[in-house]
């Protein structure tokens, strides 16, 4: 299926029939996560995979009781890192070099950059902003990997990111949750939105060419 039927197929389901995604399917969409491009490479994130259906019910309330946090398969959580992100940026070289087979030394340079990078923000919350930044292009990475697998991934950011990180203790894991998408699959008879027509701006409103 080509990206853009996969995309026009999508839309963000707001009440899912309960139906799991198999494991493999799920992997591949996590996937697209793991290799989404992020600012200097450093995914100040992590995506939280909720899978147990009393855990998610638990997180209903703080996402102001939206079905599909029950009815999904699968809840995947962007959470930002709340750290400063220094020490993240040491295990990032290390890695680097490693992976690439250099010395750490010759990476020097870009760990200063990088430093200067995560200790540049005005504030813990334009820290977050930025990480967040990184965070939504990851899941929109998911969106597209989700309907190309035609599974349906409504992304939500109608929740209360402190209610939600109490239930899944992300701050003792030093995140906090930036924007969420619930994976499964449309429940077609339920759905008042299921089988509308999309609704975007004509096109070059959107697309603007400058010559
Ligand atoms: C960042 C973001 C937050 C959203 N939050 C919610 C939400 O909390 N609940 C919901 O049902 N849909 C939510 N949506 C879905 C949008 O309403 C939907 O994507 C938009 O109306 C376009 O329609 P389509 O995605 O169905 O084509 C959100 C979408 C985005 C991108």
């Amino acid at each position: 299926m080509s990206l853009d039927t996969a995309l026009n197929w999508r839309y963000a389901a707001k009440r899912m029939n309960g139906q799991r995604i198999p494991e493999a399917t799920l992997e591949r969409i996590l996937d697209a996560a793991h290799l989404a491009p992020s600012s200097y490479g450093l995914q100040p994130y992590s995506v939280v995979v909720v899978d147990d259906p009393a855990l998610r019910e638990r997180c209903r309330p703080a996402a102001f009781d939206q079905p599909q946090i029950g009815e999904c398969s699968h809840l995947l959580v962007f959470a930002t890192w709340e750290t400063s992100g220094a020490a993240e940026v040491d295990a990032l070289i290390r890695l680097m070099a490693r992976e690439r087979g250099l010395e750490e030394a010759s990476l020097a340079g870009y760990r200063e950059t990088l430093k200067g990078v995560v200790n540049g923000f005005a504030s813990a919350e334009a820290r977050r902003h930025w990480a967040a930044k990184q965070a939504y292009l990851a899941m929109g990475m998911v969106l597209a990997a989700a309907a190309l697998e035609r599974v349906d991934a409504t992304p939500m950011e109608g929740f209360d990111p402190a209610a939600l990180d109490a239930v899944l203790g992300l701050e003792a894991r030093r995140l906090r949750s930036a924007v969420v998408v619930a994976l499964g699959y449309r429940d077609e008879d339920a759905d008042r939105l299921a089988g509308l027509k999309k609704v975007r701006w004509p096109r070059e409103r959107v697309i603007a060419r400058v010559a």
